[in-house]
């Protein structure tokens, strides 16, 4: 019998809390992501939720939803350490590179990364890839600088798409590249970066995830960078 993508998410939520419980130190702050398999993870954090001194959110869609539970979550300027952050990812490498910003929230997401001591990534096998670059690479971008960054973007090899109608959190667009085969995650990280008018790339490789947590039909995978 074969697993949905769904049962493979809410498998990989489940260790994801198991984790929290077992590695957060008590009363310690936890980092949440953003997306599908996020939303099962805060889901099932509601259970533990005593054992949490607070979280920080990574969009307004998980804040709202970790309120829903009864979550404490607290801004992330009035928290100094941050254990564990937990979050999902659109594909990841052998070496725990990622592309991430599917559902837009890159920006805040590789703020709270950057804050936690261990990023947990958590996903469904289906995101486990050879070479990054199959799914669209997202770009968070100041709205002026659109055409500018689309014409850098072209001169990078890559083919880029603004995401219609839609506004981040940040009140920027994204512009999801397409075409490209990552073969340095770190190296074009670093060359988006220079790109004036990207707030944020979604090539998490510089910081990359710490732990992977991996829904498989044969089990959740656990492992270590
Ligand atoms: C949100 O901006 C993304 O970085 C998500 O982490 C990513 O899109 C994974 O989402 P799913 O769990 O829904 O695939």
């Amino acid at each position: 019998m074969s697993m949905t993508q769904d049962e493979l998410k809410l498998a990989v939520a489940r260790a994801a809390r198991d984790y929290v419980a077992a590695q957060l130190p008590a009363g310690g702050i936890l980092g949440v992501g953003t997306g599908s398999t996020a939303n099962f993870f805060i889901d099932e954090l509601a259970s533990i939720k005593d054992r949490i001194g607070g979280t920080v959110a990574s969009s307004e869609a998980t804040k709202k939803r970790l309120a829903g539970h009864g979550i404490r979550v607290l801004d992330l300027n009035d928290v100094g350490e941050m254990a564990i952050y937990v979050d999902g990812a659109d594909e990841i490498d052998a070496g725990f590179a990622m592309i991430k910003g599917g559902g837009g929230a890159l920006t805040r997401e590789k703020i709270v990364a950057a804050v936690a001591r261990t990023f947990v990534c958590i996903c469904d096998a289906s995101k486990l890839v050879a070479t990054l670059g199959k799914f669209p690479l997202p770009l968070e971008v100041i709205p002026m600088a659109r055409a500018h960054v689309a014409r850098e973007v072209e001169k990078l090899g890559g083919t880029p798409a603004l995401r219609e109608g839609f506004v981040t959190d940040n009140g920027n667009l994204i512009i999801d590249v397409h075409g490209l085969a990552i073969a340095d995650p770190q190296g074009l990280e670093t060359q988006f970066n220079q790109i004036v008018g990207i707030v944020t790339n979604g090539l998490f490789a510089r910081r990359g995830a710490d732990v992977l947590l991996l829904g498989t039909p044969a089990g959740v995978k656990t492992s270590k960078r």
